[in-house]
Order: structure tokens, then C-alpha cells, then sequence
């Protein structure tokens, strides 16, 4: 399998970008979190709106793709916060996380944010920590009625060549 390739995402790409989060909540996340969970997470039907939110102008969202296939997807908005991350559930662990990061830690360089931060889930903790990031809380949401536990966490972007060199973005 090839590296992947970095890129801003296009309309064309939601309906995969849908898909691939509900595969990966499912069959990954699954390994921290009960089918309730997963399944209130990433149920059966999404609300279009708050996905069309990844097209904002606004909004850094890239997708990394394989050999011309959608593997990940993530984006930044304009206060540092990353709101979604997500890799394919058959691609885990093969840099595709890295190089979406390194893309979003790129454009933070760029626009001079201090920092970027996230609530992440007890699965990304991992990589979240080894990519550089501190734990400010674990807590406890409260999503559609069903409680999660996931943490908060931050670290300051890199300097912007570095990091774009890094993401291969293009
Ligand atoms: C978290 C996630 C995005 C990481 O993506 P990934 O493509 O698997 O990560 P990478 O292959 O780029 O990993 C880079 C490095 O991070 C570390 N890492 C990644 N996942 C790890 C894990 N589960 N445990 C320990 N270290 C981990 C490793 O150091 C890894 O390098 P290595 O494989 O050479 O050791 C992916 O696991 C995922 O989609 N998880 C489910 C969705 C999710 O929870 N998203 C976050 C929402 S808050």
C-alpha cells in the first residue's frame, strides 16, 4: 500500500467520509466503548447538517487518501480545536494518522495558533500522546442521553515548513 496523500476535502468526499467514521467507530473505538456507545456515536443515520459543517470555508478538513481510496479524514477549526479524526478501521496504525496531523498542525503554524486541542477518546489517546500531546482532564460527556468517558488534550503546533513537510501536503 502506498503513502498516503493529503489533500483539503471536496464535496464528493462527505458520503465516504461518513462511511469510513461509522466503520472505524464500530469495529475500533469499539474495543473502549460499550454498543451503546458506538452505536449513539455513529448511528445509522447522521444529521447531513452538522457533517456539511466539514465543507465550511472556515474549516481546515483534509482526507488522506490510497491508491484512490478515502482511509482518513480530519479537520481544525479556526480556534485550534480539532473536531474530528478519524482513519480507516483497515488502515490503523500505517502513518495515515500521522499525516493528517501533520497536516492540521501545518495550517495551525500557519494561522499562528498558540495551540490545538481536542476531546479525544480513550482509543486516540495513545496516538495523541505520542504525537505530542498533554491530558489537561479526563471527563465525562453526555452525548444523546449516553454518558463517555474521553480526554482533553493540547499541544502548541509546530513551526509551519517542518510541519508541511512532514504531512507531504500537496
Ligand atoms: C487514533 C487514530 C486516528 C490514529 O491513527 P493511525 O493512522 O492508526 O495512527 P498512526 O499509524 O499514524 O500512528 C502514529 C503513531 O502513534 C502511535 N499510536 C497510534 N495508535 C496507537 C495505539 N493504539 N497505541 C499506542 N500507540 C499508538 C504510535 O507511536 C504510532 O507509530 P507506530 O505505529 O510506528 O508505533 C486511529 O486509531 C483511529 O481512527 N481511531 C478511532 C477513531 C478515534 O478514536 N478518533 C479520535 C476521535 S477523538
Amino acid at each position: 500500500m502506498n503513502a498516503p496523500t493529503v489533500s483539503r476535502i471536496r464535496p464528493d468526499d462527505l458520503p465516504a467520509a461518513i462511511a469510513l467514521m461509522r466503520d472505524t467507530v464500530r469495529r475500533v473505538n469499539a474495543r473502549d466503548y460499550s454498543w451503546e456507545q458506538v452505536t449513539t456515536w455513529a448511528p445509522d443515520e447522521v444529521d447531513p447538517a452538522r457533517w456539511a459543517t466539514l465543507l465550511a470555508p472556515s474549516r481546515f478538513a483534509v482526507v488522506a487518501e490510497s491508491d484512490g481510496v478515502l482511509v482518513g479524514f480530519a479537520d481544525l477549526e479556526p480556534d485550534g480545536h480539532l473536531d474530528r479524526f478519524y482513519v480507516h478501521a483497515d488502515r490503523q496504525r500505517s502513518g495515515v494518522g500521522r499525516a493528517l496531523l501533520a497536516a492540521l498542525l501545518a495550517e495551525a503554524a500557519r494561522l499562528a495558533l498558540p495551540r490545538v486541542f481536542s476531546e479525544v477518546s480513550i482509543t486516540a489517546r495513545p496516538f495523541f500522546e505520542r504525537q505530542g500531546f498533554s491530558v489537561l482532564a479526563e471527563q465525562q460527556v453526555v452525548v444523546r442521553g449516553v454518558a463517555f468517558t474521553n480526554y482533553r488534550m493540547e499541544r502548541r503546533p509546530e513551526p509551519a515548513g517542518e510541519a508541511r513537510r512532514a504531512a507531504g501536503f500537496r
